[in-house]
């Protein structure tokens, strides 16, 4: 049987991600949104697409929560996307509000569900959810590095006049300003970038991608980038159904592992049926630990205004 992931926001992010899953035939989708008729009429057009991208998926819309229930995966996209001049942290009463309530109704009913979370700020956001469904850590996980990384991955092809396929990257920590792009595993099929370009450039490309989303924002103006986090998202979610144990980095719960407890920020991961697997350990150089370090300041002091 094919595996239930429901969508919880039926936005850009959450209808891009609906169209790749059920493009890709991997799993059923159901699209849920508070806002009578979106859902329902992106799910109604995406189904009548399925003919011709030849997917057996079933997909429906909903207002429903009741719909969702028995989820493998549960995707929480809802909430507000940030606008021109404002960080993702700006987002984060009105969004705790949306998440909480959310995992709430979603939790219920799907009690074995892994749940992804999107909304900004992500790594905040992951922290609520984790605690208002009271689900395993292992089972709650936030979309953050896996689109840090494509960006950067992109920046660093574009530099080298590589295909992005050929490049791999790592970025950690929380998905924010500060988050740690991390140039000493990032390689073109296994070659160090260090190797590849001067650290001048290296440090531009790192910059680029900090400010990845930023830069797609001011362009906008009236929402942030989807295509790309829909894309990161579907690779967790392909990891989860197919119980691929890929590696890959996401928002985790830390329990100690890089000398942080209690707070959720981005390592790599392996990533399969059972959500968040294993996290794996780096040995970080100095600067690698600062950088880390701040990111998960900047992280703690967010949840702290939330007062969890
Ligand atoms: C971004 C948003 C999705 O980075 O956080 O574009």
């Amino acid at each position: 049987m094919r595996k239930k992931v429901s969508v919880i926001g039926a936005g850009n992010v959450g209808a891009s991600l609906t169209q790749m899953l059920v493009q890709s035939g991997i799993c059923d989708v159901v699209l849920f949104d508070i806002s009578e008729g979106i859902a329902q009429g992106k799910a109604l057009d995406l189904a009548q697409a399925c003919p011709l991208w030849g997917s057996s998926s079933f997909i429906c819309g909903t207002s429903e929560y009741a719909h969702t229930a028995g989820s493998d995966v549960v995707v929480i996209t809802a909430g507000l996307a940030r606008k021109p001049g404002m960080s993702r942290d700006d987002l984060l009463f009105a969004n705790a509000k949306v998440v909480a309530e959310v995992t709430e109704k979603a939790a219920q009913v799907s009690p074995d569900a892994v749940i992804i979370v999107v909304t900004n700020p992500m790594d905040v956001m992951a922290q609520v959810s984790r605690k208002v469904s009271g689900f395993d850590s292992k089972k709650v996980v936030g979309m953050g590095g896996v689109l840090d990384s494509a960006r950067f991955r992109t920046f660093v092809a574009w530099e080298l006049g590589v295909s992005p396929e050929d490049v791999e990257a790592l970025v950690l920590g929380g998905h924010g300003d500060l988050m740690v792009p991390m140039p000493r595993f990032t390689t073109a099929r296994g070659v160090s970038i260090m190797e590849l370009t001067g650290k001048e450039r290296i440090d531009a490309l790192v910059e680029r991608t900090r400010n990845g989303g930023a830069e797609i924002v001011a362009f906008l103006k009236t929402g942030s980038a989807y295509y790309a986090p829909a894309a990161a998202t579907f690779q967790m979610v392909e990891a989860i159904v197919l119980d691929k144990k890929r590696m890959m980095p996401c928002s985790a719960y830390l329990d100690g592992e890089y000398g942080a407890k209690g707070v959720y920020t981005g390592v790599p991961v392996i990533m399969g049926g059972g959500g968040v697997e294993k996290i794996v350990q780096l040995e970080l150089n100095e600067q690698e630990k600062n950088d880390f370090v701040k990111s998960v300041d900047a992280v703690r002091s967010l949840v702290e205004k939330l007062k969890l």
